[in-house]
């Protein structure tokens, strides 16, 4: 009897754990609310990386703010050329002039989310989380676009 429960707890255990993993690999919707709670708790962007040409804090243009840094998670990271592989995500941060953030713009690769341009996701969020606009913007597009080649990527370039 005891080694049978010891087995069943064993295995209930393992089950657990596979649910879990599952789960924390699992790509959030393209939709506002359930993306910033992946790039909040899930899985923090915080904790992310950077592209090897644009790290740390780096000047920007107009719309997104005079100072910027720039996360990028996994799976753009491991993207050699572009397209980025599907699950790719870039996380903007903008800085005002006392340093603090001032709003948040994401790109999120979202398979067959929006082929006619590139299958990204937009967004652009508070600084609290709370988010503004987000889905296939048109507004973003627009700007991004004109590195359709670079798969709309602006501030890294693909060897
Ligand atoms: C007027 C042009 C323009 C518009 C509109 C624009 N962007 Fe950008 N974006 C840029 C430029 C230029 C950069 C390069 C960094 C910089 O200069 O700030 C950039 C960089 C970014 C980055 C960093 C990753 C990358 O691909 O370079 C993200 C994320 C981003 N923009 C998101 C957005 C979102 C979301 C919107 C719409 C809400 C948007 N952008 C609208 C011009 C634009």
């Amino acid at each position: 009897m005891k080694n049978q429960m010891t087995v069943l707890f064993s295995a209930i255990f393992i089950f657990l754990h596979m649910v879990a993993q599952a789960n924390s690999e699992e790509l959030p919707a393209p939709e506002g609310d359930s993306f910033w709670k992946y790039i909040s708790r899930i899985s923090p962007y915080t904790q992310w990386s950077h592209w090897s040409d644009h790290e740390g804090l780096q000047k920007g243009r107009a719309p997104h703010g005079k100072r910027h840094r720039v996360f990028v998670n996994e799976k753009a990271l491991a993207s050699s050329k572009p397209p980025l592989q599907y699950g790719s995500i870039q996380v903007k941060e903008s800085y005002d002039k006392a340093g603090e953030v001032k709003v948040i713009t994401v790109m999120y690769k979202a398979k067959d989310y929006n082929p006619d341009h590139g299958d990204w996701f937009w967004a652009r969020y508070s600084p609290s989380g709370e988010t503004l606009k987000a889905g296939k913007l048109m507004g973003c597009i627009g700007c991004h676009a004109t590195r359709g080649t670079n798969d709309y990527v602006l501030v890294h370039k693909f060897e």
